[in-house]
């Protein structure tokens, strides 16, 4: 599969399947005319994901959160840095329906029209009071993944944050070189973290989880 194909990018960009941003499609044109470059965006995998017919990062996070949430019958999960689209919310509303009360919190402004979904407009600390939910999920939320691992450990709260594929500040503001180095500042930081490589098509991050509510046996064949 060329991936590096105008014709199917412009196809991309016409159909806009994820509600790209014209700052987020920018994104996706960079990274495929520069693509020497080491790192990649985030919409720019989403790219290649559609061109691959893979499932969409939301997409692969959501079936594998899907039978956790109802194994573990939890009723009430709060999303972080769900960014401008909420797809992962989204998507966990559409299969659960309204058993399960979805609130999706961004720094940022979100366009979400389900009104089955609460989203709140807000910076996640940390000091946040969590016992309201059963479990805090997190897909690649940048400055706000260690925020969320000291705050559910804290609260004894189960979360799985799946980290983003570059370093972001530790809470002491040093910034490591490399992200391996980050994930194992995170494990040892946070001992009672578990952590798992996660594979979505031809792309993989960390994966950092309870040990509790996040039973390792789900992640076996991720
Ligand atoms: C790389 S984007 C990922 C967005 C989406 N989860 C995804 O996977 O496409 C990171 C998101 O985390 C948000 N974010 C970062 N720190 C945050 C914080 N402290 N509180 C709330 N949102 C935060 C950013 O605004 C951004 O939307």
């Amino acid at each position: 599969m060329d991936i590096y194909n105008e014709e199917m990018l412009n196809d991309f960009i016409a159909e806009n399947p994820l509600r790209f941003s014209e700052k987020h499609l920018t994104l996706v044109r960079r990274d495929f005319y520069e693509h020497k470059r080491g790192t990649v965006s985030d919409e720019f995998v989403d790219y290649v994901l559609w061109a691959e017919k893979s499932p969409a990062r939301h997409e692969h996070f959501g079936d594998f959160l899907l039978p956790i949430i109802r194994d573990n019958s939890w009723s009430s999960i709060l999303e972080v840095g769900c960014g401008e689209t909420v797809l992962l919310s989204e998507y966990l509303h559409q299969k659960l329906g309204n058993s399960v009360k979805i609130t999706a919190m961004d720094q940022c402004e979100m366009q979400c029209d389900n009104s089955g979904i609460k989203i709140m407009h807000h910076k996640f600390t940390g000091t946040e009071n969590l016992t309201e939910y059963d479990a805090v999920i997190a897909q690649e939320p940048c400055d706000a993944a260690e925020l969320i691992v000291k705050a559910c450990t804290g609260q004894n709260i189960p979360y799985c944050v799946i980290l983003c594929g570059v370093p972001h500040a530790r809470s002491s503001g040093v910034l490591d070189d490399d992200v391996y180095a980050w994930y194992a500042y995170l494990l040892s930081t946070y001992a009672n973290s578990q952590f798992t490589i996660w594979h979505n098509g031809r792309f993989s991050s960390g994966c950092i989880y309870s040990e509790h509510g996040f039973d390792r046996r789900y992640f076996q064949g991720t």
